[in-house]
């Protein structure tokens, strides 16, 4: 069904960030994996995590909803879990499958996975190359594309892996099945990626050890054989969804919107970095900590902002902000050029496709290169009026309907119920702060 956003004069209002999507999926595996309880606030009720913790209770975890947000999960320990009976749909869910993969490799299991056209239609060798050197076997052909079914291993053997790609979910994956693996497994990464795996499975009382090469590469290592520990945490707000509503307000003639209790971590940081390059003069306030993450309130009202070339080294850290950051683009003064983020094409869509293909329905020029997109920005008049086809989406959906909010004609979209995946609040919270989007 079509939705369309309409022009505001003004977006004004405090929310709340919902919890962060890559540590709520961590929460309910890493809960599972532990022994004893695990109790967890604030976690994200999308759709994407509901999955995980619904494949993790298929193979054995005991994972219950106590209240809004509120998850207490019973872990089966080490090496506890078991084959599923039916077969596990992560949906839209790259992370929910990924860090699984990596989890069931370590497990003396069988499990068939799957999930919705667009999950189905990523890659996963990135993930079964590394684990099928430690041990797991599958069904998935060389063309590495789910649905297949996994075989996992007692007896997992430890490597030393340099993932050709920046993914964190690769590291995570070659990280968990390190976890039950003989010996120690290493990841070198040429360019850091989110942490959170990193961070969350030391707060559950594993070891790890960082070291930097020379080079520049970082490395992260894990012994196997450590017996995770049961947690009670909160999960921090999301920097990627709290994007959505800050650029919301950057863009409002009147904008004044706060976001609380937005995790800050640099490995998640890169937009809200660009933003302020491109003048966006954002406010942050300290607001405590979070599941070990240091928590801030973000406060952004209009600024007239500036195109930039978009600093390669900050692609990882804002790897899923790039269509809200097209949106900032679009509304800019002169160009912006996204170089180095070729990793866009295999998201949720073909996101350098679905980011171009939404400016130029908006009357926006961009251009589309191999590995980015350079945006003529419209210092403020971006025409719209287009139909934004969201190819199962959710951040193009979001996007497209922010950018309605300032445009000088409305701007519709195909469908939004991609949206649950990851931010089922969105269309509330943009209602709070004044948007116009009906359907
Ligand atoms: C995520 C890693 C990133 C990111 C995704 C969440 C994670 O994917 O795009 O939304 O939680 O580890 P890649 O590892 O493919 O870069």
């Amino acid at each position: 069904m079509v939705w369309t956003s309409h022009p505001v004069k003004r977006l004004a209002g405090a929310i709340r960030a919902p919890g962060d999507k890559s540590c709520s999926h961590r929460a309910l595996i890493f809960g599972g994996l532990a022994d004893g309880e695990s109790r967890f606030t604030g976690l994200l009720e999308g759709d994407d995590v509901l999955r995980t913790g619904q494949a993790m209770q298929a193979m054995g975890a005991m994972v219950t909803r106590t209240g809004h947000g509120a998850w207490e999960v019973t872990g089966v320990g080490s090496k506890g879990l078991a084959s599923p009976k039916g077969v596990l749909d992560f949906g839209n869910s790259g992370t929910g499958s990924r860090l699984l993969m990596g989890v069931m490799a370590g497990h003396d299991l069988t499990a068939s996975l799957t999930g919705d056209a667009s999950l189905c239609s990523r890659p996963m060798n990135r993930v079964l190359n590394p684990l099928r050197q430690m041990g797991l076997k599958d069904t998935a052909g060389q063309d590495g594309k789910l649905p297949f079914t996994l075989t996992g291993s007692k007896t997992l053997k430890a490597i030393r892996y340099a993932p050709p790609q920046a993914s964190a979910q690769v590291k995570s994956a070659v990280l968990l099945a390190g976890l039950n693996a003989e010996g120690e497994t290493v990841v070198v990464e040429a360019k850091a990626t989110r942490d959170h795996t990193e961070r969350m499975l030391q707060g559950f009382g594993a070891t790890l050890s960082f070291k930097m090469e020379p080079s520049g590469a970082h490395e992260i290592a894990l012994k196997g054989g450590q017996r995770l520990q049961g947690l009670d945490a909160e999960i921090p707000g999301d920097p990627s969804s709290a994007a959505f509503l800050i650029a919301a307000g950057l863009l409002s003639p009147q904008g004044d919107v706060t976001v609380e209790g937005v995790m800050s971590n640099p490995t998640r940081s890169g937009f809200y970095d660009v933003a302020d390059m491109m003048g966006a003069g954002l406010g942050a306030e300290e607001r405590g900590e979070a599941a070990g993450e240091r928590l801030i309130d973000l406060h952004a009202g209009y600024a007239g902002l500036k195109g930039i070339a978009v600093p390669e080294r900050l692609v990882a850290s804002m790897i899923d902000e790039f269509p809200i950051l097209a949106v900032l683009a679009a509304f800019a003064t002169g160009e912006t050029q996204v170089t180095g983020a070729e990793e866009l094409r295999v998201k949720e869509s073909d996101r350098i496709g679905a980011v171009v293909a939404m400016l130029r329905v908006n009357g926006v020029g961009v251009e589309e290169t191999e590995d980015g997109f350079t945006v003529q920005g419209c210092a403020g008049l971006v025409p719209g009026g287009g139909l934004v086809e969201t190819r199962h989406d959710h951040r193009i959906a979001m996007s497209a309907l922010v950018m309605g909010t300032s445009a000088q004609k409305p701007v519709s979209v195909d469908d939004v119920s991609m949206i649950d995946t990851s931010y089922p609040e969105f269309m509330g919270h943009m209602a709070t702060l004044g948007a116009d989007i009906r359907s």
